[in-house]
């Protein structure tokens, strides 16, 4: 029966079968050495000459073959001994070995951290980047932190609900993604940017308390901290004011850092809060970075930014939602709405983290009238509101209860819980930072069958492309 590598230090001198990739073959004098690789880390495994059929197929084993070893566990000699290895003090005495798979050379070596290589070759193969123990953690942290989240929200009797990945725009700062409907020729699908109208829906539906580990895709320039395609962890709540919606999250982290990263210490617990006024004013920054010392690893500074202006200028000096059109004016300043809306505060907050925003959140307008007066003063005609939000302000009008939530981005969570300079390290299948994904080849031409199913015809520059 196979065991894992990891498991052999409490096997001394036991017969023992394990599978893996050969991470590494070394000949020394009369004896084959090879690193044999699983999901579980790595073990010495040696070959002598006595072992008369196994020796000379191990002579022809190379990097990344895919083999089945059958041995004994030994000690190795004292001299011999490999700390950085949690199998370093053994070693597997081969007497059987199975090819399982031949493997070309990779095109680059697996055994670095590879943040050298050239991420184009990476993304290219990247399942054998993946291969590497760097992004292997990281792929375990993730899961371990979607698990904790899962959990803990399920503790506190939150309910997952998937929604919809082919839906309407709803606005979140970013373009869309559109899908062109074959049923519905001329008529698209927009990818959701966040789950934002849903989650507002499942409140009026009476859920209450609701939770998604969703995937948002949005239209922009990719950076380190952002991807066309990310993942929140979303929640929404209802019969909340902001302090439940910012204790629950402050707790959520605080319980998810002991629980998947207790080396790393919280600057500051509970977590600071300032208004959105006062950091401007101070730090210049709607992210401050409060850590005491910069250039230690494992500290976590968590902030608040609250009391976000309602509103603000977009580039072209055009009045936009500071988060977005469904936040809540705060009723303490609902009186300047017409006379100064710019000095208007709303329950809309963030959370910041080493200097990154990590979630967004906000109570939301449950109110009609109030969410059509929004709308309007953004600019929006009735027609367009009816149109792109006639059903919200339909649902309003059937008894919303009172509700806000918030969504941090899991990407950056993990792209700063292990260190990492940009999310991509943090996602199994990235994209480019223009947008590509080099080893599926997406973005691709289709048939031009499938073209004429949809309706569609490209214009002719693009065609040439
Ligand atoms: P917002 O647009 O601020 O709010 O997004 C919330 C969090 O999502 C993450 N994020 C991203 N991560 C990677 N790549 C991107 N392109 C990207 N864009 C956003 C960030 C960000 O803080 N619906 C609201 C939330 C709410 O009001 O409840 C929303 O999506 O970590």
């Amino acid at each position: 029966m196979r065991i894992l590598t990891k498991e052999i230090v409490m096997l001394e001198g036991e017969a023992v079968e394990l599978m893996g990739w050969v991470a590494g073959r070394r000949d020394h004098g009369k004896l084959v050495f090879i690193d044999l690789r699983d999901r579980g880390g790595v073990v010495q495994v040696v070959f002598l000459p006595s072992a008369k059929e196994a020796y000379p197929e191990a002579q022809k084993l190379r990097a990344e073959w895919v083999v089945r070893v059958r041995g004994t566990v030994a000690k190795r000699p004292e001299n011999m001994r490999n700390s950085a290895i949690v199998t370093g003090d053994f070693e597997i005495q081969a007497s059987d070995l199975l090819v399982l798979n031949q493997a070309e050379t990779p095109p680059f070596p697996l055994d670095t951290d590879g943040h050298d290589i050239d991420e184009e070759t990476r993304l290219k193969y990247r399942y054998l980047d993946l291969r590497r123990s760097r992004l292997q953690k990281n792929l375990k942290l993730r899961h371990q932190v979607i698990h904790f989240m899962r959990n803990f929200l399920s503790d506190r009797s939150f309910v997952e609900v998937e929604t919809p990945v082919l839906g309407k725009s709803t606005p979140e700062g970013a373009r869309d993604y559109l899908v062109p409907s074959r049923v519905y020729p001329g008529k698209f699908y927009a990818l959701p940017q966040s789950p934002q109208q849903y989650k507002q829906l499942l409140m009026v539906a009476g859920l209450e308390r609701y939770f998604q580990i969703a995937r948002c895709f949005r239209d922009e320039d990719s950076r380190g901290d952002r991807q066309p395609e990310f993942t929140q962890l979303d929640l929404e709540m209802s019969f909340v004011v902001q302090e439940d919606v910012l204790s629950l999250t402050e707790e959520l982290l605080i319980k998810l850092v002991g629980a998947v990263a207790p080396e790393k210490h919280i600057t500051a617990i509970p977590f600071p809060r300032m208004s959105w006024k006062e950091a401007m004013e101070k730090h210049k920054t709607d992210k401050p970075d409060l850590r005491k010392d910069k250039n230690d690893p494992n500290e976590l500074s968590f902030m608040w930014i609250i009391d976000f202006p309602l509103f603000e200028k977009d580039k072209e000096g055009k009045m936009t939602a500071a988060h977005h059109p469904f936040s809540r004016p705060n009723p303490e300043d609902e009186h300047m709405l017409d006379t100064d809306p710019y000095a208007v505060r709303s329950w809309c907050y963030d959370i910041v983290l080493n200097q990154y925003e990590l979630g967004s959140g906000s109570i939301r307008i449950n109110n009609s009238e109030m969410q059509k007066k929004i709308f309007r003063m953004l600019g929006l005609s009735d027609k367009k509101i009816d149109a792109d939000f006639g059903h919200m302000l339909q649902a309003f009008e059937f008894g919303a209860p009172p509700h806000g939530g918030i969504a941090p981005g899991i990407d950056r969570l993990i792209m700063i819980l292990s260190n990492e300079p940009n999310i991509r390290e943090t996602i199994a299948f990235p994209k480019t930072g223009d947008g590509r994904d080099p080893m599926m080849d997406a973005p691709s031409v289709v048939d031009p069958s499938q073209l004429k199913e949809l309706g569609i015809v490209l214009a002719k520059k693009t065609k040439d492309r």
